[in-house]
Parts: structure tokens; sequence; C-alpha cells
């Protein structure tokens, strides 16, 4: 099916319709080839100190006139369950290392320094036909113990009523750490695509990733 009849039917409601009536989503999901996010741990690193602007830039603090070093990227997708369905309202909690591969949390052992311009975390919902967009910097990577060092990967809690909550990470295409990423390549080959974000433009310079997000 083209992707925009696909659309049409699910802006119907037949898919969900249809859903409806087989009373199970997830084969529906498999017959139309929409897999699931797949889930991953949530590291050491969540957030343990309150601040006060978790907005969708995190380029810039309120109240700071600078702003964070590294390379600027836009974020942007879509959220639905696996029938194709957006899923809007859903809250995103957001978090990851500045571009030195730092997290600004107490337990954090890397001696990279802190960006005081970096904001590091957000909490953001989607919108209008599940689809949310931030700004950021693309994180640095940063060693995990031993050998492994962890490529530039952004955390993510995902959350709506009546879904299954999803923590996982976001990856970068064409990182060579990825291929060594003892998380990353655990992970069924079919389902590591599903975690690196796709390069799908620039605005003004700035890069734009795509990362489309499919509750259970
Ligand atoms: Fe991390």
């Amino acid at each position: 099916m083209k992707d925009k009849s696909r659309r049409n039917l699910i802006k119907t409601g037949f898919l969900g319709g249809l859903a409806g009536m087989l009373g199970a989503s997830n084969s529906l999901g498999k017959a139309l080839g929409i897999i699931p996010t797949p889930a991953e741990v949530e590291g050491p690193f969540y957030p343990v100190m309150d601040q006060q602007d978790k907005d969708f830039d995190l380029t810039k603090i309120e109240g700071r006139q600078g702003i964070a070093d590294g390379e600027h990227i836009i974020i942007k997708g879509q959220i639905t369950d696996v029938a194709g369905i957006p899923v809007e309202n859903a809250v995103i909690d957001l978090w990851q290392a500045n571009a030195k591969g730092r997290y600004r949390h107490p337990r954090d052992p890397n001696p990279e320094p802190l960006d005081p311009n970096f904001q590091g975390w957000a909490i953001i919902s989607s919108g209008k036909d599940g689809r949310f967009r931030f700004k950021t910097v693309k994180p640095g990577a940063y060693p995990a113990s031993g050998t492994w060092i962890r490529p530039p990967h952004i955390h993510f809690k995902v959350s709506s009523s009546g879904h299954n909550p999803l923590t996982t990470q976001m990856y970068f295409p064409g990182e060579k750490l990825n291929e060594t990423d003892l998380l990353l390549r655990n992970k069924k080959a079919s389902d590591r695509p599903l975690m690196i974000a796709k390069p799908v433009g620039k605005e003004k310079n700035i890069t734009i990733y795509q990362y489309n997000i499919v509750f259970k």
C-alpha cells in the first residue's frame, strides 16, 4: 500500500475500526509492517536534580545569554501505535550528555566539563497527529567501562494513558561506535534501524533528524 493511501485510511479511522474488530492491533501492525520501537535500559544518568527549564529548546537555558556548545540539531518525529494511529499528548521525557559526552548528573564520572548553557533534559509532549520536535546538541560519545565507549545517543521515556510506557535510546546514523556498542549490537538486526534517527534535511544549516516512536 502506498504511504499516502495508508495515511488516508488511517484518517478515516478504517484501520482503527478494523483493529477493534480484530481485537488485536498487534496483528494489524504486523500486517502493515509497523514494528514497535525497541525498548532499552534507562541507564544510570536520569536527572536527579530538578531544573526550571525543561522546554523543547535544549540549546538555551531561560535567563542565560549563551548558547550550548557543539553541533545544534533538530529531532522531529511522530508517535503512533502499532496500528499506525497517531498518539497525541504523549509525554516525552528525554535526557542526554552534552557535546563533550558529560551528563549533568552527580554520579557521572566523566571528567569532561559541564556546559552551563546546555539544558540536558526536556519534558515535552506530542501534539497534533502525534508529532513532536525539539532542538538540542549532538551528544558526545563517553566511556562507559573499560574499553566500552558509548556512541552518541539520546535517552527517552515516553508515556501516554492507554499504552505501555516505553524507555529507550535513540542513536545517530553513520557512527562507527554504533557497531561496537554493547547495548545496540545486542539488538536484533531488524530492530537496530528503528533506534537510529535519519537525517531528513536542513533548516538554516541545522541538520534535522527524523525519529518515529511506535508504542507496543
Ligand atoms: Fe547515556
